[in-house]
């Protein structure tokens, strides 16, 4: 059987965590690679060394030779500047933009056929950037699944169930407009909205739209990623396990939702090679405009790329 090849690029905190997660659940070979001298093999002598615990046989491969990427199935991209305090993901866009290009540049040449999942922020405009640039490139983001993991949690501590006992998603585009969908949201398989106040499921909007900001607030020089490393391990699972998991990633829209060639979280069920199919469901009169309201701003800043 051939073992998955999973190329992490970028070492930094999302990514590392990224990598401790797929190790510690036997998830193939993963090489995590910067360009930061020795970073990326210190970070990866580390997680092994947590290897006897999971008893995982998985083992992770630092480097800073970028021709290491050949031939990997699936490419996550972390690499990028995070958010620092005050600063929004958008703030990001110019310095990232440039990464993100140069990192498209290297998957075109080394793995054109890799699944590709981005992560690095403004994640929404960098995955249309990359599908923009390289159509055939087989990409998505994180999107909104960081999101709708914190939505469960925040589901969970208000209604004081376990998070297992949570469903919830979050859509449309990884910042302040994002749209928890709490009327969808459930707990113990049932309504959750309907185990709540008006109040509570506010709150949990609110903490869930500012969970990151929140994080980067006492972080100061750095965003939260424990979460985020998580988030991105469970979509690179659903595709080397072929789990057909349904999540909120970023995709660029061919007329779903009514949307066209912009890039936004939607349902998607994400099994080999990628996403399978885009899941449409129904939305209520507000929540289609808080969806519109994603789309108008991300083609919006689309526009202003293309001008440049
Ligand atoms: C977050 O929301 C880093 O964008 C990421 O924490």
């Amino acid at each position: 059987m051939t073992i998955p090849r999973i190329f992490m690029y970028g070492a930094g905190n999302v990514g590392s965590s990224c990598a401790a997660v797929l190790e510690c659940r036997h998830m193939g070979r993963i090489t995590l690679y910067d360009i930061i001298d020795d970073v990326a093999i210190g970070q990866a002598m580390d997680i092994n060394q947590t290897a006897p615990f999971w008893d995982s046989d998985s083992k992770v491969v630092g480097t800073n030779s970028i021709e290491d990427m050949k031939q990997a199935d699936v490419v996550v991209v972390t690499a990028g500047a995070p958010r620092k305090e005050g600063m929004s993901r958008e703030d990001l866009l110019k310095s990232n933009l440039s990464v993100i290009h140069e990192i498209g540049e290297a998957v075109d040449k080394y793995c054109p056929k890799a699944f590709v999942l981005v992560v690095s922020n403004p994640v929404d405009v960098l995955t249309w950037y990359l599908k923009d640039t390289w159509p055939d490139m087989n990409v998505v983001g994180l999107g909104c699944c960081l999101d709708s993991m914190r939505f469960r949690y925040f589901l969970a501590e208000s209604l004081r169930v376990s998070v297992h006992a949570t469903d919830g998603m979050v859509i449309g585009t990884h910042n302040d407009d994002m749209v928890p969908l709490i009327k969808h949201a459930s707990a113990g398989g049932l309504p959750a909205i309907k185990q709540m106040d008006a109040d509570t499921a506010a709150k949990i909007i609110r903490r869930t739209k500012e969970g990151g900001t929140a994080i980067v607030k006492r972080l100061k020089t750095r965003s939260g990623f424990f979460a985020a490393g998580t988030a991105t391990a469970q979509v690179v699972e659903a595709v080397i396990r072929n789990k057909q998991g349904l999540f909120p990633v970023s995709v660029t829209t061919r007329g779903e939702y009514g949307y066209k060639g912009i890039c936004m979280s939607l349902p998607a069920v994400i099994g080999e090679r990628g996403v399978q199919r885009i899941v449409d469901i129904d939305l209520d009169k507000e929540e289609r405009g808080f969806l519109d309201i994603c789309a108008t701003k991300m083609q919006e800043t689309i526009d202003k790329i293309k001008k440049r």
